[in-house]
């Protein structure tokens, strides 16, 4: 099976978690780009809002007829559904391979239940294969590429890139991530560091996994 059409059969089960008339976070993403698409097409009429974390998502889910809300409106969401970079067995993510981290970030954060989509692959034994990317002030950049050395990273700076919030990000080569939340409190602390990309201290609730024999869901 081809890895969209594991995505696919992930953002389809993940309908399944979204109740009529509620207001659904969206993430940012190719399997979540399925994921709108099938809400429209399935649910359309049956939802009230959206909150988005990106101008991407914003612009597909507005080409879709959805209400995209301000999360200062909302308050609070029953339900955030997005993809991942990378997730452990614990549903601790790396995420922000699209870029979106900061505004996944807070809408993870003030979401009740977060539903993570993706293939198969995604799912790893220890974190850090994939480069960890954390979005930083510019003016930053350099001295937050400093420390990051010093903890044993390869950063990279993602050049022609600029955040949807105007930032920078480092994307982290050549971490073994044994300790996420460890790691996550570690690299926030830094000053210029708006959001680092690890998901752990607000892990998903439930990760959907598309795969050859179909849909395996891990539950927190
Ligand atoms: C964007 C993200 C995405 O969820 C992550 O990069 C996974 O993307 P895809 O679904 O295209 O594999 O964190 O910032």
């Amino acid at each position: 099976m081809l890895p969209d059409e594991k995505k696919k059969l992930a953002a389809q089960a993940a309908l399944e978690y979204v109740t009529p008339g509620s207001i659904v976070g969206v993430g940012t993403g190719s399997t979540v780009n399925f994921f709108i698409d099938l809400l429209a097409e399935q649910m359309s009429g049956e939802i009230e809002a959206t909150v988005s974390s990106s101008e991407a998502s914003t612009e597909r889910l507005q080409k879709h007829g959805f209400r995209v809300e301000d999360l200062n409106t909302v308050g609070h969401l029953s339900i955030y559904v997005d993809g991942a970079d990378e997730s452990n067995s614990r549903l601790h993510l790396i995420k922000g391979g699209g870029g979106a981290l900061t505004r996944e970030k807070i809408i993870a954060a003030a979401s009740d239940q977060f539903v993570c989509i993706a293939d198969d692959s995604k799912l790893v034994d220890t974190l850090g294969a994939f480069p960890l990317p954390v979005e930083v002030i510019p003016m930053a950049r350099v001295m937050i590429s400093e420390q990051l050395l010093k903890i044993g990273g390869s950063p990279q700076w993602r050049k022609d890139f600029i955040t949807d919030n105007g930032n920078h990000i480092l994307d982290v080569h050549d971490l073994s991530i044994d300790d996420p939340v460890a790691l996550e409190t570690q690299i926030n602390q830094m000053v210029g560091v708006v959001t680092v990309g690890l998901f752990a201290q607000r892990p998903a609730d439930v990760l959907i996994l598309g795969g050859d024999r179909g849909i395996r869901t891990i539950s927190a």
